[in-house]
């Protein structure tokens, strides 16, 4: 069996910067299942599907050629050959993936192509649900939490890094939306595993939540 550890949270927890430390260390695969679902909304925008039916974006989901190539320390992402790196982390791909991934027959469509990342030695998941649907037999399950004005912080913080376009104000405005979209959706609702460690991060730096994770990873 391959060891997993699965990294769920809200938006702008700093899961990525977690998990990317994680897998690091352990010398393990990555998965970035937000990405997946942004990289499946950017295709949907850019085949103009964005009312079509459950039936084209199901088609649509399954047929996505999405791959991540690593490059030096960050992550490349390339929808049908083409590098969508920025597209992806845009807050406007942000909300359409969280719209899409609301429809349950989206979210079953894109379960065995996340469930295929898990391979020897090991893999660490981020996203909302691998804990409670995508993984429910790993082996260790984190939960990342922070208050709704640290994270957009944070989120605006790593948008000014980045170069992107950053209105201070929308960002907070997209995380309370984005956050009541995550948490009341029907299916796969973001809510901690009830054998998930809870690590509320507001006032917790960076090193202070890594060393926590690995602590509860190493009992
Ligand atoms: O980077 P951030 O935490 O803001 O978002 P993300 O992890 O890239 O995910 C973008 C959106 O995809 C989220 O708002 C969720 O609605 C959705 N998502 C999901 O439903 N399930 C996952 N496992 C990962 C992301």
């Amino acid at each position: 069996d391959v060891p997993i550890i699965t990294v769920d949270g809200p938006s702008g927890v700093g899961k990525g910067t977690l998990s990317q430390a994680l897998a690091q260390h352990f010398g393990w695969t990555l998965l970035d299942s937000g990405a997946i679902y942004r990289v499946l909304a950017l295709s949907i925008l850019n085949k103009g599907l964005e009312n079509a039916p459950v039936k084209q974006l199901v088609e649509t989901a399954k047929a996505l050629n999405v791959e991540f190539k690593s490059h030096e320390s960050s992550i490349e992402v390339y929808l049908d050959g083409v590098n969508v790196t920025k597209a992806v982390r845009q807050e406007s791909t942000g909300i359409a993936a969280s719209k899409i991934a609301t429809i349950a027959e989206v979210r079953d469509a894109l379960l065995q192509r996340q469930r295929n990342f898990a391979i020897k030695p090991g893999l660490v998941a981020d996203g909302r649900d691998m804990g409670t649907v995508v993984f429910p037999n790993a082996s260790v399950k984190l939960f990342i939490d922070a208050s709704t004005q640290a994270r957009a912080d944070r989120r605006i913080y790593q948008l000014k890094q980045a170069g992107a376009p950053c209105n201070p104000e929308e960002v907070l405005q997209d995380i309370i939306e984005r956050d009541k979209r995550d948490r009341n959706r029907a299916v796969a609702p973001l809510i901690a595993a009830v054998d998930a460690l809870i690590i509320d991060t507001t006032h917790l730096t960076i090193t202070e939540v890594y060393e926590t994770a690995l602590k509860f990873i190493m009992n």
